[in-house]
């Protein structure tokens, strides 16, 4: 069945070798209403490299199209350009299939794990936590743990300039039930521009919260010196809250 799929030559040398998807809809908050591609390139330059992958379950398709210009035994490098799993979904079948002398790498989910360290140290400073992901919490959800919360830690990527929609939206709302002043602080990972957490910030600065730190961002995927400072901006939100409990009448 593989050779149904083709690679299509971009230029002498390189192909794409991606693969169709007809039928998502949503792509990272973008209406696809004709599916979307997923964007795997083959060079065949002197070490013949195969420039990311696709997503996960179109193995077979990105396979025939890499074996319909070259036997896929030959592939010197695999490179993981970027992190989503639109580009590293099949990454480590292909790294399997293929075993390619050279793999380099990052992953995805970056400011899910920069969440994930804010998290610890803000437990580490003695507050308690509730990690909550837009992905699978509303707005509405959100909303009443803040109700009872002394301190409100966002984090977001950066999409064409901005946060990510579904953080800009729970923010207007959160911001319209004018909440008690909270300790705020915001954070996320970033490609190129990073404006995100900055952003996310000044809402936060707008709805009359104490900014425990300047907002944290990570290039791409955080390695552990940037997980340290996720963990330090949790303890300084811990500390701001702790002061801000003790200074209470
Ligand atoms: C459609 C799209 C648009 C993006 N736009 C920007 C941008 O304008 N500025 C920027 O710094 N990074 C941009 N990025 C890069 C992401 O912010 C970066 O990949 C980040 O590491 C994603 O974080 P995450 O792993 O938490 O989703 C964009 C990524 C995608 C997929």
């Amino acid at each position: 069945m593989t050779d149904v799929f083709k690679a299509v030559e971009v230029c002498p040398s390189v192909y794409w070798v991606g693969a169709v998807d007809w039928a998502v809809r949503d792509f990272h908050g973008y209406l696809t209403s004709r599916g979307t591609t997923y964007n795997a390139y083959l060079v065949l330059a002197e070490r013949i490299t195969l420039v990311d992958t696709v997503k996960a379950g179109f193995f077979d398709e990105m396979m025939g199209r890499v074996a319909s210009v070259v036997d896929p035994d030959r592939i010197d490098y695999v490179i993981s350009n970027h992190a989503e799993p639109d580009h590293s979904g099949e990454l480590l079948a292909a790294i399997e299939a293929i075993g390619p002398k050279k793999v380099c790498h990052t992953m995805w989910g970056s400011t899910a794990r920069m969440a994930r360290a804010v998290a610890e140290g803000l437990s580490a400073g003695g507050a308690e936590v509730k990690l909550m992901s837009l992905k699978s919490c509303h707005r509405s959800d959100i909303a009443t743990e803040m109700l009872d919360a002394g301190a409100l830690v966002v984090g977001t990527p950066t999409l064409n300039n901005q946060m990510f929609p579904t953080l800009a939206d729970c923010l207007t709302y959160l911001k319209g039930l004018k909440p008690a002043p909270l300790v705020g602080a915001a954070f996320g990972s970033f490609g190129w521009s990073g404006e995100g957490a900055g952003q996310a910030g000044e809402v936060l600065t707008e709805m009359g919260a104490e900014m425990a730190a300047e907002p944290l961002r990570s290039k791409y995927v955080p390695d552990q010196s940037l997980l340290g400072q996720c963990f330090e901006l949790g303890t300084a939100v811990a500390e701001s809250l702790s002061r801000k409990l003790a200074d209470k009448p």
